[in-house]
């Protein structure tokens, strides 16, 4: 039997202004984690993935092409260039909450790469599991920039330019997210086509904002490598005022940021695709257990606490 997992992620700065081509900035969250489990099963079987999380078995040889969890596993055995199917049971399992911004698509998938390629006893560098697990998050969210197979197979905070590079950088002194959950689920894939829409139909009313989201991400990277917490929060803030204006905000979350803000955080904002999913707060040990309470009182339905390093 090989286990292997991989970890969620957050938004810290610039998601969707980066699907058109701005950076933005990601963090790997390590208190929930995609697990996959690999087993040999009975010669002639072939692979079956079993997520019983979602109440699913899949037998990968009659799964449709667009299948997530089919696709994975065929894309990484192709990777290996086997020359017949091996006889696997692939058990996932997960506690990265589904459509809630946090990574959990390309967090099943990673666990998935990892754990085949070391039970065939292979090895594959992180950024080419982070290729592998990008064609799935094709297949779950239509035009993926890449930012999530990126941060979670490499599990640092990265600085993230769509087709141009990314880059694992340095943080000053570590700070801590409170991480709250509205109860909505979120669809990457509608939200991001939605806001397509929007751009296409008014690109001179979206690009400057787009542009400024791209500015944030470069000013939070330096306020994160001097240990500024205070200017990473105030453009946490102008972040979400910027996401607010590209339509992909909703009450809930706007709820949660001002309860945040109430609680002494030092910035808030919505964080993934919006429309539902999480928002983020930045805390210290000071505020973090009156923001966590505010949270709650504002209705979020769970909060967790990470520490970016
Ligand atoms: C989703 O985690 C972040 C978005 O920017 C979409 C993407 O980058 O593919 C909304």
């Amino acid at each position: 039997m090989t286990l292997a997992q991989a970890a969620g992620k957050v938004i810290l700065v610039g998601e969707h202004a980066v699907v058109y081509g701005r950076p933005a900035i990601a963090v790997p969250v390590t208190e929930v984690r995609a697990e996959a489990r690999v087993e040999s099963a009975e010669v002639g079987q072939g692979v079956v993935v079993v997520a019983p999380d979602l109440g699913r078995t899949i037998v990968v040889r009659q799964a449709a092409e667009d299948e997530p969890l089919a696709h994975i596993v065929r894309c990484t055995l192709a990777a290996f260039e086997l020359e017949r199917e091996p006889d696997l049971t692939v058990t996932v399992t997960s506690t990265v909450p589904i459509a809630r911004g946090m990574g959990s698509g390309a967090a099943v998938s990673t666990a998935i790469v990892r754990a085949l390629t070391k039970h065939e006893g292979r090895w594959l560098s992180s950024r080419a599991i982070s290729e592998l697990v990008y064609q799935t998050e094709v297949i779950y969210h239509g035009t993926p920039s890449g930012i999530d197979n990126t941060v979670i197979a490499f599990e640092k905070p990265i600085y993230f330019v769509k087709d141009e590079g990314w880059e694992v950088f340095w943080v000053g002194s570590p700070f801590s997210l409170a991480i709250a959950d509205t109860g909505i689920e979120s669809s990457t894939r509608e939200i991001v086509g939605g806001l397509r829409q929007r751009y296409e139909a008014d690109p001179d009313r979206y690009r400057p904002l787009f542009d400024r989201a791209g500015e944030i991400a470069v000013a939070a990277r330096s306020a994160i490598e001097e240990g500024q917490p205070g200017e990473l929060g105030r453009l946490m803030d102008e972040n979400h005022a910027l996401l607010q204006q590209m339509g992909v905000s909703c009450p809930e979350l706007d709820r949660l940021v001002a309860a945040a803000r109430e609680g002494g955080a030092l910035g808030a904002k919505l964080s993934g695709a919006g429309s539902g999913g999480n928002m983020i707060a930045l805390v210290t040990k000071e505020t973090q257990g009156r923001v966590g309470m505010m949270l709650r009182l504002a209705g979020a339905t769970h909060v967790l606490t990470t520490e970016v390093r």
